[in-house]
């Protein structure tokens, strides 16, 4: 970072505060395998187009140096490392690099999406027949199936998936040799490089090449929805591992105790998967507000860009990460969510019956302490005549489940065929 060339004078290094404000060398650094990506293509570009030599060419790119400031490559390799930075500026080089490593972080990330899809739908396999209240308001309202609840998540993070699919289609364009901002005089050839580093193609703009930054806000967005649903899974899962609702227990391998009150599992890994949301969103708003009020074309407020990247894709990758190790870590606890279905039996009747006679149906199982199905034939029809036999069909949660018979409903057949669909498409063995 010495002197640069600005006209007919040498400017002066800038003071020590104003480099240290201004470096981004502590974060960049994460980008250095992208960054030799591009100087590689672009070097080899460069002799192709006889703007360099091939000699020059051969000694950039056998030099994979792991730090490619060019400071280095310099030391290393002495003149020709000058030679790369022919027909480029650092505007359009950050910019490429960081398309690159988006790039590379949204496969790893789809990957992740996968094992956590994966991983519930194991979960949905293994209590394929296990009824679990649903609720509305929070209150208890109709018996759904377990693996319903979980395909739930499932189709959540497909979702997620394809953000990201799409973001990553529209990033894949190649902002390099769009230098400072208005390309070069130089016969460069930007199909080359962008065809070399596998992107669909040059930008068509260079001024948007180097001002663009709506990937990066796509990016932020496809993480903070994951991050949504991730935190809701969250947050059902720290109400169902409670001792109010109990449904599951977590292992001790993703549960933490506590010293003094040793009955406590507390789920701390989804606690915190629902913690972290919060960065991811912040992470968001950051750029969205870094972005509002910038003129065309490059600014150095961009540099800003980089580290809300970082942390909120780390997070992502782990929470997702983290999910699944929980969902291979929990057991439900049958007996204790029966319990609290008997409840549910003797309330929840889908009959064609008036809302008015069930209610009184109920008033009658309250008082004696017993379900709709305890009831007999008579009873029922002294409140009211249309009940024949074939009511008893309907009542009992197990009865009640199967009733769904709709499409993408919570009968044993539907949820059959949806857990079929995705042993399918997650190529479950
Ligand atoms: N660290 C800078 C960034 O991330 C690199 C580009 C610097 N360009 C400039 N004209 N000062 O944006």
């Amino acid at each position: 970072q010495g002197g640069e060339a600005v006209g007919w004078k040498v400017q002066e290094s800038v003071t020590e505060k104003v480099e240290k404000f201004t470096e981004s060398i502590s974060f960049d650094k994460v980008l250095y395998k992208q960054d030799i990506m591009g100087s590689k293509a672009h070097a080899t570009m460069l002799a192709h187009q006889g703007l360099i030599t091939d000699g020059d060419r051969d000694i950039i790119l056998r030099e994979d140096v792991h730090m490619n400031i060019e400071a280095a490559l310099t030391d290393l390799i002495g003149d020709p490392s000058k030679k790369l930075h022919t027909a480029r500026s650092r505007n359009d080089q950050v910019a490429t690099d960081f398309r690159l490593w988006c790039r590379d972080a949204i496969d790893t990330i789809l990957v992740k999406i996968k094992h956590l899809q994966t991983a519930l739908l194991h979960l949905a396999l293994n209590n394929q027949a296990l009824i679990l209240p649903g609720y509305t308001h929070l209150q208890r309202a109709q018996p759904v199936l377990l693996p319903h609840v979980l395909l739930t998540y499932v189709e959540q993070l497909e979702r997620d998936a394809g953000r990201y699919v799409y973001c990553r289609e529209r990033l894949n364009f190649c902002p390099l040799g769009a230098c400072a901002l208005a390309g070069t005089g130089l016969p460069i050839d930007r199909f080359m490089t962008a065809t070399a580093l596998g992107f669909t193609q040059p930008m068509r703009n260079s001024i948007d090449a180097v001002s663009d930054r709506d990937f990066v806000l796509e990016f932020l967005y496809a993480n903070s929805n994951t991050a949504i649903h991730l935190s809701r899974l969250g947050e059902e899962w720290v109400l169902w591992a409670s001792e109010e609702f109990g449904f599951m227990t977590p292992s001790d391998s993703v549960s933490t105790g506590s010293s003094i009150m040793p009955q406590k599992k507390n789920p701390d890994p989804m606690e915190l998967v629902r913690g972290k949301s919060a960065r991811v969103i912040g992470d968001l708003v950051t750029v969205l507000t870094l972005c509002k009020g910038l003129p065309l074309a490059y600014n150095r407020d961009f540099q800003e860009d980089k580290e809300p990247m970082f942390d909120s894709t780390k997070t992502i990758m782990g929470m997702v990460d983290v999910a699944a190790e929980f969902a291979h870590n929990v057991t439900f606890n049958q007996d204790r969510i029966k319990k609290i279905l008997f409840v549910l039996g003797s309330q929840g009747m889908p009959f064609r019956s008036s809302h008015d006679v069930v209610g009184k149906l109920v008033g009658v199982c309250v008082s004696r302490g017993c379900e709709l199905q305890n009831l007999s034939l008579e009873e029922m029809k002294k409140l009211s005549p249309v009940f024949e036999e074939d009511v008893f069909g309907f009542l009992g949660v197990g009865n009640s489940v199967n009733k769904f018979s709709s499409y993408g409903s919570t009968g044993s057949n539907c949820v059959a065929e949806q857990l079929g669909y995705w042993v399918n498409k997650l190529k479950i063995t």
